[in-house]
């Protein structure tokens, strides 16, 4: 088998069609679009507006509401995508969950920001042609198409979808109450994919450990949907979090967090992280990744789990409690035992590993 053969027994993929079965029974949708006729009338948005938190333009405040009007609007876009994959790779499960309860929601998202527009002044037929740009333009996906690289995909961009919404209902909240409400319901969604992508993506790494190549390859290429689609706003997108109250490190944070969770354990963790900083180039401290893990693999694979524990101390998580445990150790008398010794040692070489990794290319994707 190569690395980036994408295979699963089909037990695993009646494991997978019984996850995407319970999930459609509470499958919903984020807002009626009954409710949002004329709501642009009670929203608001001019009064926000008028009072941005400093350094923040009214121009950049259109910007982040029209990067998620336009990136909501692609939804045939994005499930072309999904469907593609779940064809070729006979995954009926990933078909079945787009087609059923990921797409009937995500047609909802867009309406709420485009009325939040409206009620900063915009005219209908502005934003419509806007949108009907965006639709007609091809989207480049970044990451593969192997049902284990799209549910890895859909769990990152879920997540940063999820925390952006956040961010402007943050912005609306005090202002436009209403509109924040919408903004928070969409978000509520975005945090279900989230959670729904990663169980499918768990799922598969549990029947088949050999998949975990293809998450790694899928942190490692990840782009937003923006970038080919709305590159004007996505592009300045980083640029505007600070003044959105943004948490970076909480971001950097969740993400690797689900990760580790995907991966199973802190080695498995360690080589998949470590193998996303190589395909990325990046560095680890002075040394690039490539060479820190050609020395890890050198010694047998014993560093990873290191690494693994390493980042997690790196994003303040707390490390596996048998390690801990073995570092707490005590003989009778309250002496430290030689293998907590050990484990003080080990956890020396951990923080000093932690304190060269930086995780930021993680959260700024
Ligand atoms: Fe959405
Ligand atoms: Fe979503």
């Amino acid at each position: 088998m190569t690395q980036r053969a994408y295979w699963l027994s089909e037990d695993a993929a009646k494991r997978l069609d019984g996850i995407v079965e319970r999930i459609e029974a509470s499958a919903s949708v984020a807002v009626d679009p009954a409710e949002l006729e004329g709501v642009h009338e009670r929203l608001n948005v001019r009064d926000v507006m008028a009072d941005l938190p400093e350094g923040m333009s009214e121009e950049d405040f259109v910007g982040v509401v029209k990067l998620a009007m336009l990136t909501e609007c692609a939804t045939d876009s994005y499930a072309a995508v999904f469907y593609e994959g779940a064809r070729d790779y006979n995954a009926s499960w990933l078909g079945r969950f787009t087609e059923r309860t990921w797409v009937p929601d995500e047609y909802t998202h867009t309406a709420p920001f485009r009325s939040m527009l409206l009620s900063a002044g915009f005219e209908e037929a502005e934003l419509d042609r806007e949108i009907k740009q965006v639709l007609e333009k091809t989207y480049v996906h970044a990451c593969g198409k192997t049902p284990i690289e799209l549910t890895t995909f859909g769990m990152i961009q879920e997540f940063l979808t999820d925390h952006w919404h956040g961010l402007i209902a943050k912005l609306l909240k005090e202002h436009a109450p209403h509109a924040a409400s919408l903004a928070t319901r969409v978000k509520r969604r975005e945090t279900l994919h989230y959670i729904w992508y990663k169980e499918m993506t768990s799922a598969q790494i549990e029947e088949n450990p050999d998949l975990l190549h293809l998450v790694a390859a899928t942190g490692a290429t990840f782009n937003m949907p923006g970038v080919s689609l709305a590159p004007e706003y996505q592009l300045r997108a980083l640029e505007w979090m600070p003044f959105m109250g943004a948490d970076l490190d909480r971001n950097a944070r969740v993400i690797v967090r689900s990760l580790f969770d995907i991966a199973g354990s802190p080695a498995r963790a360690g080589e998949m992280l470590l193998e996303i900083a190589v395909l990325r180039g990046l560095n680890i401290g002075k040394m690039s990744a490539e060479r820190a893990k050609a020395i890890i693999d050198r010694l047998g694979g014993r560093g990873y789990g290191l690494l693994g524990e390493a980042v997690l101390e790196c994003v303040g998580l707390p490390i596996p409690p048998e390690v801990q445990a073995r570092a707490d150790a005590r003989l009778a008398g309250g002496v430290p035992t030689v293998g907590a010794l050990q484990e003080r040692l080990r956890g020396m070489v951990r923080s000093s590993i932690a304190r060269r990794i930086d995780l930021s290319p993680f959260s700024n994707a």
